[in-house]
C-alpha cells in the first residue's frame, strides 16, 4: 500500500468533528442511510459474534419517547435516530437450531463477559456510522441520555430478552456549527511503556491552561453562561448522586445477562 503525504478526507473528518445538536428538517437521503448502516456493519465484531442490533426509530410518537426518556428535545428532531443495543436473542436462537439449550447452566451468552463484548461491537458499530455520516457532512450526536430510564426504553423499543440499549445516534444537516471542544494535551492522554507512576505530577504543566481553555469554549447548550474548567466538571461529577440508584445491573438481570458470574 502506498502512502500519500496528502491528510486523507477521513483523517480531516475524524480531526474536526463535533457534537451537533441542531438539526434541519431535511432528510437524510436513503442512499446515504444504506452507507451509514453498511459501516456500522463493516466494523470489526469481538469473535465475529456480530452481537448488537440497531433500532431505526423512525415513529415521530417513539421518537418524542425516546426523548422524553432522554430529556433532549432535540433527539426528537434528529431526521435520523437509531438505538444501538446488545443483542445475544439472534444468536440464541441460532445456537438453540443448532440443539443448544438456552435455559442451561452451559449457555453463556448472557454472561457478563458476552454482555460487555457485545457493548463493545456495538459501541464500534455506532462510531463506525458516526464517522461516515461526518464523512457525508452530516452532523450527530451520541446519546447516553436515552439510558435514563432503561426499563421504559426496553419496554418502548420492544427490546426481548438477551437484548439491552447501550447507546443512541442521533443524525442529520446540522443547524448549528459549534466550535471544537478542546481536547487534553496529547502528552496528558497518551503515556510510552507505562503509566507516569507519581500522582503528584500527574497534571503538572498542563492543568491550569487547559482548565482556561475549557472555561472559554463556547458552548451553544448553555450560550448564557461560561462552561465550567474540566476540573470542577470532575470535581462535580465524582460526587454526583445522580449515577446512584440508575445502576443497570437490574434491568439487565431482567433481560436475562447475568451480571455477577
Ligand atoms: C458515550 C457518550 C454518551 C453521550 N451522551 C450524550 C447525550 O446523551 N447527549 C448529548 O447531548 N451529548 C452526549 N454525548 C456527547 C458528549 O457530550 C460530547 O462528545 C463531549 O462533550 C465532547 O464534545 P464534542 O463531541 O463536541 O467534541 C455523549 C458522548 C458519549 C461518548
Amino acid at each position: 500500500m502506498s502512502e500519500s503525504s496528502s491528510t486523507p478526507d477521513i483523517i480531516t473528518t475524524l480531526l474536526t468533528r463535533r457534537s451537533i445538536r441542531k438539526f434541519t428538517a431535511e432528510p437524510v437521503a436513503p442512499e446515504i442511510v444504506d452507507v451509514l448502516e453498511q459501516a456500522a456493519q463493516r466494523a470489526p465484531s469481538s469473535q465475529y459474534l456480530n452481537d448488537w442490533s440497531a433500532i431505526r426509530v423512525e415513529d415521530s410518537d417513539l421518537k418524542h419517547r425516546v426523548a422524553e426518556i432522554g430529556r433532549q428535545h432535540y433527539i426528537a428532531e434528529a431526521p435520523l435516530l437509531y438505538v444501538f443495543v446488545i443483542d445475544e436473542r439472534r444468536n440464541a436462537m441460532i445456537a438453540r437450531r443448532r440443539g443448544i439449550g438456552i435455559e442451561d447452566g452451559s449457555f453463556t451468552l448472557t454472561t457478563s463477559y458476552r454482555f460487555t463484548q457485545a457493548q463493545n461491537d456495538a459501541t464500534l458499530a455506532l462510531h463506525a456510522m458516526d464517522t461516515a455520516a461526518n464523512a457525508f457532512g452530516l452532523g450527530t450526536v451520541v446519546l447516553g441520555s436515552i439510558l435514563n430510564d432503561v426499563a421504559g426504553l426496553i419496554e418502548a423499543l420492544r427490546l426481548p430478552r438477551y437484548t439491552y440499549p447501550v447507546l443512541g445516534l442521533a443524525i442529520g444537516h446540522a443547524d448549528q456549527r459549534p466550535a471544537l471542544k478542546p481536547r487534553l494535551p496529547r502528552e496528558a492522554q497518551f503515556f510510552t511503556d507505562h503509566y507516569p507512576q507519581d500522582d503528584e505530577t500527574l497534571l503538572d504543566g498542563y492543568i491550569d491552561d487547559f482548565d482556561d481553555a475549557v472555561h472559554h469554549y463556547y458552548d451553544l447548550r448553555n450560550a448564557d453562561r461560561p462552561v465550567d474548567a474540566l476540573s470542577q466538571q470532575i470535581a462535580t461529577a465524582a460526587v454526583s448522586t445522580d449515577v446512584l440508584g440508575k445502576g443497570v445491573s437490574q434491568p439487565a438481570k431482567d433481560q436475562g445477562f447475568s451480571l455477577d458470574r
